[in-house]
């Protein structure tokens, strides 16, 4: 018990004892931190993550400017009763292309991990026109100035950022991004170039009071794809093994 005997030294010496705290300090920053350099990645990949469609990401910006997760959380932790409720746990990749990320905490509505395919895309029409028509005791409030068209000049520029932050999008991806994004939201656009890019991106006009495309496409659109990337049914994820 030697170092027993020395505590007083550190306790009546100030200096002394910022110099042990620090050492302390340190060491328990180091050997939480040190063994994170050793491992590539720590999301683990997962098949039918890709990143948003340009029409998808538009919505998404939407979602944030309207500051939709002030009352929405996007992740279902894993516990019985989310799961049961929301549907299958979220994982780390699937919101691996989220800048900034959607995860949340507040709920004042439900949360929308899972929310794609969920309800038909009039439902979402009809819900953020107004809520209270398709759920009358709604706290949540109307958008419906989202039936204003969509600003989309800048949607090349907005690719672009996202990749130096690492959404891996191709020259290809970019050069294509308005045609993408007019196709994904028009009624009887060939689709089959959109779907290869993007696979399960739901297409077709969903806002039918304009016949321009609306910032309401753009947000059905995100919402529509929230959640169902992964398919569930052959994925098994490490951690239920
Ligand atoms: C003031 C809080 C609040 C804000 C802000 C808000 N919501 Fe909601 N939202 C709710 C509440 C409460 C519900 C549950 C009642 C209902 O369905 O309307 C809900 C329900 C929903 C649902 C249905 C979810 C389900 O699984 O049934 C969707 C989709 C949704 N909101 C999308 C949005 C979007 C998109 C925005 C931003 C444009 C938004 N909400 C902003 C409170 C809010």
């Amino acid at each position: 018990m030697s170092i027993l005997k020395h505590h007083a030294k550190f306790e009546t010496n100030v200096l002394l004892l910022m110099v042990g705290i620090l050492v302390t300090v340190v060491i328990g920053g180091l050997v939480e931190i040190v063994p994170l350099f050793t491992i590539s990645n720590t999301i683990e990949k997962v098949g039918g993550i890709r990143p948003y469609s340009p029409l998808e990401q538009m919505g998404r910006d939407i979602y944030v400017r309207e500051g939709c997760y002030l009352c929405h959380s996007q992740m279902i932790r894993p516990f019985r009763d989310e799961v049961e409720r929301y549907g299958h746990y979220s994982l780390a990749a699937e919101s691996m292309y989220d800048h900034p990320f959607q995860w949340g905490s507040k709920r004042t509505g439900p949360d929308l991990a899972r929310v794609g395919g969920k309800y038909t895309n009039d439902w979402h029409v009809r819900h953020l026109t107004n809520p209270r028509d398709v759920v009358p005791e709604s706290i949540m409030p109307t958008y419906a100035f989202l039936h204003r068209p969509l600003d989309y000049h800048d949607i090349v520029a907005r690719m672009k950022t996202l990749r130096v932050v690492g959404v891996p999008y191709t020259d290809e991806d970019i050069a294509t991004a308005k045609a993408d994004l007019e196709a994904q939201a028009s009624a009887d656009a060939n689709t089959d170039a959109l779907l290869k890019r993007y696979p399960k991106a739901s297409v077709g006009k969903k806002d039918r009071t304009s016949d321009k495309i609306t910032e309401m496409d753009a947000l059905v659109a995100y919402l529509q794809v929230l959640g169902t990337m992964v398919d569930f049914t052959t994925m098994k994820p490490d951690a239920i093994r």
